[in-house]
């Protein structure tokens, strides 16, 4: 019933497989991704080298030809093919291959949420670098006719950018805020292919990063203030890889090839699916190499929460983002005949043009005929009578399917729900979302009642207290694939953000639904991301030559505390709150070399080709030195996974601050934890004599065993009274 975005995987392989007979066996191609590791010379040799592995494999040189589907040669080497079983045991057995792995699906996973981020419109801005920055947007294209998307003061584009304009179908043209658009369809047969957003999404997440600043934007009224993305000077590049059916890996990695070698400085994805190794996964591949040429990643956790183990995107050097909710909320006054008053919940445009209408509840409009053991006050398909509904609004129970009280002629919704959700939700008649104690009072109304009437009005914004917090369906950690790395790492606004959208997607979605418009207000992890884009590129506006895990680290150290914090949220919100104008001037970072990324990729298990990736040549890693601690990397954040609650909890971190505030200062190390750890930083004081220098230091955690917790948060901070540069400690027993 709630619409929650983020573009994630079906366990379906790509539409593309092809089957062909060879002799009695029908055997089916699918499409893989053989992944190769870092670009060759030249585009000509990296293109002979992908056709001779194929012909290798597939020893027919026409049928080689035919499955080939994708050369992936400008940022990384690799390719895309429809290979038999047999084939793709081969290639993975070749010492030039890196990986080989079946491309999946994934799907798609305003503006109030700067000003709540500490971003008033009048911020401290350098103009100048800020529109030199490129963001590439890989989502499902741009709607370039929202006023969001205006150019108005910006010169040409960067001389730095290499990109293209793809100016096809009903997709006029780039601009000066939105530079290039390419889009990638090869996973899909899609007629008429272009960049043109048809959905509504990658148009609200290019506009929450770099939209122009558009005043008195609304959805129907709700929302009204000024639409404006973190960097408003900045550009867009847009890589359209998301479809109506989800977005493939084969189209995915083509978008991340070109978009590096186009000359962005950000990347923001809004979509993932299921986690695998870093090399099996394209978002994972791209952000690698990205990373390498100093473009910083920033991806959505996910909308799976709250639920352990549901965090997607969770490589090392992707910034890996989590949801929360801001302090404006939409509620929906609903008022009942008998002068019952309660304010809903949901996000509703409509406005009532009359006093009160019918009321009836789905247990006295239930259709005669379902089967004993469905339950009609769920209101789902064919439960109840057209004749009892028309022209009445109906009381449900917990869910509304989205189009069904509409298409069987009723007015309204008003549905009891025992859990309140944090997300409002747009539907194409007025709903609203109540109390289950009052909807029990309005269900006696309505049975002592002749004419029971209600009405449900308009919603309006009300102020909530208690935030930030972290939106219910926010993907949580553990870390899937790493139990060294504390994911997702940050958190920002997802909960009912307006930003920009298309006029060819309707408020909903829905066909029912007739209200078009160039806002909308959305819900998703793919809304929070890129927030944390946007901040990220406010960052390198300040400091353009910072690496990415510099302005990672930023970021990380500077975010701000959850106001509702609990033990199940501490695998949730990772360092916090974004607060991008703190994150300017961090104090010290935590950088990551080249040597951090292959000690912890030995850490992991990987070997051989995959650590050639980094040094060009085989690397041996018992010859690598261990540091002795539990982690490799130098991460900003701490993490600790136990196996066994029987165990003393024993742990050691090793880190390396720079320095970047002032040349000469002191910071003393200020811990947070629960008084049943022990956590010793080890010196406990850094001296700086001048910019750049580097110090290290390591965190020791001990404790007793523990059989009363499942997790436990504490923090380090280092302080030298102008900078707070705070790292989360998180513990989690994995029993
Ligand atoms: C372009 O828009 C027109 C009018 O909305 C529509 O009929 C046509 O199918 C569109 N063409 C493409 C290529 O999408
Ligand atoms: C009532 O239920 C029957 C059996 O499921 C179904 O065939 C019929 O279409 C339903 N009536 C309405 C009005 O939905
Ligand atoms: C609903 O009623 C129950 C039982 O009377 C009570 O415990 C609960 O607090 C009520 N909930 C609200 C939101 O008022
Ligand atoms: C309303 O009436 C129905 C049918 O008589 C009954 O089952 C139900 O408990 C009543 N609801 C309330 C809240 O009194
Ligand atoms: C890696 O180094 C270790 C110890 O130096 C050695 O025993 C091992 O044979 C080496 N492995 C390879 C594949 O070279
Ligand atoms: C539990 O953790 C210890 C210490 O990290 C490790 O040596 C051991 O292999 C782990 N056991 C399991 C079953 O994972
Ligand atoms: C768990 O047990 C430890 C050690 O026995 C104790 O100090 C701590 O207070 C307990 N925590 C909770 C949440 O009960
Ligand atoms: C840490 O630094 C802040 C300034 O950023 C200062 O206000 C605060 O008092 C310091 N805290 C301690 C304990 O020194």
């Amino acid at each position: 019933m709630v619409r929650i975005c983020m573009i994630t995987l079906f366990l379906l392989a790509t539409q593309l497989h092809w089957s062909f007979t060879h002799g009695s066996s029908d055997a089916v191609r699918e499409a893989y991704i053989v992944y190769l590791g870092e670009a060759p010379q030249s585009k000509a040799s990296a293109t002979e080298l992908h056709h001779n592995l194929l012909s290798s494999v597939v020893r027919d040189d026409h049928i080689a030809q035919q499955s080939r589907i994708y050369s992936y040669t400008k940022s990384f080497s690799a390719f895309a093919a429809n290979l038999l079983p047999q084939e793709v045991q081969r290639l993975k057995e070749n010492e030039n291959v890196v990986s080989v792995f079946p491309s999946k699906m994934r799907k798609l996973h305003t503006t109030r949420s700067w000003d709540f981020l500490g971003m008033p419109q009048s911020v401290k801005r350098n103009h100048q670098i800020e529109s030199n920055i490129i963001v590439g947007v890989v989502d499902t294209g741009v709607y370039i006719d929202a006023p969001s998307f205006n150019d108005k003061g910006l010169g040409p584009p960067p001389s730095k950018w290499k990109g293209t304009c793809q100016v096809k179908g009903n997709f006029s043209g780039c601009n000066n805020k939105v530079i290039g658009a390419r889009f990638y369809n090869y996973g899909f047969k899609i007629p008429n292919p272009s960049p043109l957003d048809e959905d509504g999404h990658g148009s609200h997440t290019s506009s929450t990063i770099a939209g122009s600043s558009i005043a008195g934007a609304s959805l129907y009224g709700l929302a009204k203030g000024t639409a404006r993305g973190g960097v408003p000077s900045a550009r867009i590049a847009v890589y359209k890889v998301c479809w109506e059916f989800g977005c493939s890996d084969i189209d995915i990695l083509a978008a991340l090839d070109d978009a590096i070698n186009d000359g962005v400085d950000l990347l923001s994805l809004s979509l993932g699916g299921d986690s695998s190794s870093y090399f099996e996964n394209p978002i994972a591949v791209g952000a690698f190499h990205a990373m390498k040429k100093g473009i910083l990643t920033t991806c959505s956790a996910g909308n799976d929460g709250p639920s352990y183990y549901t965090v997607e995107n969770t490589a090392p050097w992707i910034l890996t983002v989590g949801a929360t909710g801001m302090d404006r909320q939409f509620r929906t006054l609903v008022e009942v005949g008998n002068g019952i008053k309660t304010s809903g919940f949901s996000i509703n445009t409509f406005s009532p043009n009359k006093r009160m209408y019918p009321l009836t509840t789905a247990a006295k409009a239930v259709n005669g005929s379902i089967p004993r053991n469905q339950n009609p006050w769920l209101c789902d398909e064919g439960s109840l009578d057209a004749n009892k509904v028309k022209g009445k609004i109906v009381l449900c129970k917990e869910d509304l399917t989205q189009d069904y009280i509409k298409d069987i002629g009723g007015l309204g919704a008003i549905i009891s729900a025992s859990q309140q959700s944090d997300v409002g939700s747009t539907f194409v008649i007025p709903v609203a979302f109540i109390d289950t104690n009052i909807s029990n009072k309005i269900e006696k109304y309505v049975n002592l009642t002749r004419a029971p009437r209600a009405v449900i009005y308009k919603s309006t914004t009300v102020r909530n207290a208690a935030t930030p917090f972290v939106a219910s369906f926010s993907s949580r950690g553990p870390n899937p694939i790493s139990s060294t790395i504390l994911k997702p790492d940050i958190v920002a606004p997802g909960i009912d953000i307006l930003a920009a959208y298309s006029k060819l997607a309707s408020v909903t979605a829905e066909p029912e639904d007739n209200r078009f418009g160039v806002y909308n207000i959305i819900s998703g992890t793919s809304m929070s991301c890129p927030h944390v884009a946007g901040a990220a590129a406010y960052v390198k506006s300040f400091h353009p030559n910072w690496s990415p895990s510099a302005i990672k680290s930023a970021l990380m150290t500077t975010a701000s505390e959850l106001k509702i914090k609990d033990v199940e949220t501490g695998l949730a919100y990772g360092a916090g709150q974004i607060d991008p104008v703190r994150a300017v001037d961090p104090g010290l970072i935590y950088d990551v070399s080249t040597s951090d990324y292959i000690r912890f990729l030995c850490n992991e298990g990987y070997t051989g080709t995959a650590l050639q990736l980094f040094t060009n040549a085989p690397t041996n890693c018992s010859s690598v030195p261990d540091i002795g601690g539990l982690d490799a990397l130098n991460y900003p954040s701490m993490y600790l996974e136990l196996n066994d609650t029987s165990y003393s909890v024993s742990g050691i971190f090793h880190r390396t601050v720079t320095n970047v505030g002032s040349p000469k200062s002191i910071y003393k190390a200020i811990v947070k934890a629960p008084a049943v750890l022990k956590v010793t930083v080890v010196p406990n004081q850094l001296s700086f004599s001048h910019l750049n220098e580097k110090k290290s230091f390591t965190v020791v955690i001990k404790g007793p065993p523990l059989d009363n917790v499942t997790s436990l948060s504490a923090s380090l901070e280092w302080n030298d009274t102008k900078h707070r540069v705070k790292s989360p400690i998180q513990l989690f027993w994995a029993v």
